[in-house]
């Protein structure tokens, strides 16, 4: 099935930073190369599937999809959150079609088998001919929804599609090196930024963690912070991140609420890690945000940005308006990213281009991330 790297491919990629070359355009263009991608990087690896908050109260379902395959995150009558293939075990109808709230039951379209919230099969009519309900489904035999294997961190629920992987907290242990002991626990979330890139998902996290483009595509966030003063992202396991230290001055003019606890330089750290394969975290003395980039198909992306403030600044109504102004914000960030990753993906169907140069200062954690994707596929 598919194609993969060839000898040559990956071997440039292993080369030092100043000598490599990137993944080629295949990686980027072709359909079947995301087919590949789909058996690999994103059922091996655990992957963010949503919230929690999404399914706050018992019964509440919330569609999911990852790499094309439909989930479904479930709210029991136990209060556990579950993740269901969204698919009926009888002939494979899709099960659920909507997001719902407060449900009991969920009952299959076709022939109407139902499951409760666990995923247990309740009840087949007619399914012993006319008239002969199987009532007892769930205590006779054995049939329930496939269950995806899921863990949790924070308000983030994470699915891995072949139940192979390391445990979550090893997938999440380079964060803890990397992010400085930093306290999520007080952040509360509030809202949600969604947008669309015109880009294999690949290009917009690349994009993401290319500190380089900041002062030639964001003006305002190079205002607040020029060039000067940011340094490229590194890589360390399934992890890319960069950091950056905001002045106190700065910090004194938001008027959200900060992190409380933090001490010494940890007050004023921006640390931004995107864990592979999509999943980005940004944490500022003042917010919390999950980037959740997902491919809707070979040269489409999808972003789901959450913003989260400390406790009660997320719903407070005096911090509206700044919540307001932080969400349009990001906004137009992404939208001045949306254009720049277009035109990547416009540009990699040139034949010519090969894979590209790598600034050693800066493009350290593009070829690192490349590297991951190698190491998923071969
Ligand atoms: S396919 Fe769902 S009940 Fe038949
Ligand atoms: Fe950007």
């Amino acid at each position: 099935m598919g194609m993969s790297l060839d000898q040559s491919a990956l071997e440039a990629l292993r080369k030092p930073v100043a000598e490599a070359r990137g993944l080629p355009n295949a990686a980027f263009v072709d359909p079947d190369f995301h087919e590949l991608e789909k058996q690999t990087v994103f059922s091996k690896s655990w992957v963010f599937a949503g919230r929690k908050s999404e399914v706050p109260k018992q019964g509440d379902i919330r569609l999911a999809e990852i790499a094309g395959e439909p989930l479904i995150i479930v709210r029991g009558r136990d209060g556990a959150v579950r993740v269901f293939y969204n698919v009926c075990p009888h002939r494979g109808a899709r099960l659920v079609t909507e997001d719902r709230r407060g449900t009991r039951i969920m009952t299959c379209k076709y022939h109407a088998w139902a499951y409760d919230l666990a995923g247990r099969l309740r009840t087949r009519p007619h399914f012993n001919g006319p008239g002969l309900h199987d009532e007892k489904a769930g205590s006779t035999e054995c049939v329930s929804l496939f269950e995806v294997r899921t863990d949790f961190w924070h308000d983030g629920i994470f699915v891995n599609l072949d139940g192979k992987a390391p445990p979550l907290p090893e997938y999440l242990a380079p964060l803890d090196r990397q992010a400085e002991g930093f306290d999520i626990s007080q952040f509360a979330y509030a809202d949600t930024v969604s947008g669309r890139f015109n880009c294999n998902w690949k290009l917009a996290v690349e994009n993401w963690s290319d500190v380089y483009h900041v002062f030639a595509v964001h003006p305002g966030l190079n205002q607040m912070m020029d060039q000067g003063q940011r340094t490229g992202a590194d890589g360390d396991g399934n992890l890319i991140y960069f950091r950056w230290r905001y002045d106190e001055e700065f910090l004194s003019r938001d008027p959200l609420p900060r992190v409380q606890g933090l001490e010494g330089s940890a007050r004023t750290l921006a640390f931004n890690g995107h864990l592979y394969p999509g999943l980005a975290i940004s944490f500022h003395p003042t917010m919390f945000l999950f980037w959740d980039f997902k491919p809707i198909g070979h040269d489409r992306t999808r972003l789901d940005l959450h913003l989260y403030y400390v406790a009660s600044a997320a719903h407070d109504p005096d911090h509206a308006a700044t919540r307001e102004g932080k969400a349009k914000y990001y906004t137009g960030l992404n939208a001045e990213d949306e254009e720049v990753c277009r035109l990547m993906q416009e540009g990699r169907q040139a034949r010519g281009y090969d894979g590209g140069r790598f600034s050693p200062f800066w493009d350290r954690g593009t070829l690192h991330f490349a590297n991951l994707v190698a190491q998923s596929i071969t």
